[in-house]
């Protein structure tokens, strides 16, 4: 099913495979611990992507939805919720972003690129403490990426970078708990959940050993 639009002379040449989630669309997500280079690499596939006049939406999680402003002001040190919460309030947060903004758009065969999803779940509450077999049952009706990326960088040069960036860290920002989502997201690789991208490499580097990937996701 094309998913393009036609270029002025040229009919714009990719195609995307049917998707693994029986959507229409291709999902795409993208994580790693702060400071690894999601964002900057969210936004670089981005423009690859609208480059081909494909339709892309890209979205981050926490969402801007009432319970993502939520989490945002707890993360910021307002309000102290024991990790089981924080845990819900995350699931809370990806039904309303699944159901009013990625779904929608796949449906519609759009290409969703979203910076973070379920595996931050199990990377960060899982780090706090919290039961992995929890998390996953509270994120069982998700729609599951055709492709997620885990930028892997070392937690202390991604902190390096982070500290470069801003002054006042967040809650989940923390050094150890840094390093427990680090250790769980290599296991996710280990476990087939996530590819993973070796993000001490350039910017420059790193975006086209993502574009290659998801180039194979599209016939030419
Ligand atoms: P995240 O969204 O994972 O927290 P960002 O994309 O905001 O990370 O990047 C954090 C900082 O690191 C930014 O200043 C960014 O320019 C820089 N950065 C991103 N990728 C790299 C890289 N591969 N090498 C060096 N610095 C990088
Ligand atoms: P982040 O995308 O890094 O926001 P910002 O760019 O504003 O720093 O997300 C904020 C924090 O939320 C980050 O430290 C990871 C954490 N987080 C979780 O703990 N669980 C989750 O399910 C998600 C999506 C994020």
């Amino acid at each position: 099913m094309p998913t393009t639009k036609s270029a002025k002379n040229h009919e714009i040449s990719l195609y995307t495979k049917s998707s693994d989630s029986g959507l229409k669309g291709l999902f795409i997500v993208i994580e790693g611990i702060d400071g690894s280079g999601k964002t900057t690499q969210t936004k670089l596939l981005a423009e690859k992507l609208k480059r081909q006049n494909l339709n892309t939406l890209v979205t981050a999680e926490p969402s801007d939805s009432p319970v993502g402003k939520h989490i945002k002001d707890i993360l910021n040190g307002n309000l102290n919720v024991p990790p089981q919460m924080l845990a819900l309030l995350f699931a809370a947060d990806r039904i309303e972003h699944v159901y009013f903004t990625i779904k929608p758009a796949l449906e519609q065969g759009n290409i969703v690129v979203s910076d973070r999803y379920y595996y931050s779940s199990i990377a960060y509450q899982g780090g706090m403490g919290v039961d992995q077999n929890y998390i996953r049952c509270i994120n069982s009706f998700v729609v599951k990426p055709d492709l997620a990326f885990l930028i892997s960088v070392d937690p202390l040069s991604a902190r390096k970078r982070l500290k470069d960036q801003r002054k006042q860290l967040q809650l989940t920002e923390d050094e150890e708990l840094q390093l427990k989502a680090f250790k769980i997201y290599e296991e996710l690789v280990k476990q087939g959940d996530l590819i993973e991208i070796d993000g001490n490499s350039s910017i420059e580097e790193i975006s086209n050993s993502i574009w290659e990937l998801v180039t194979g996701k599209l016939i030419k």
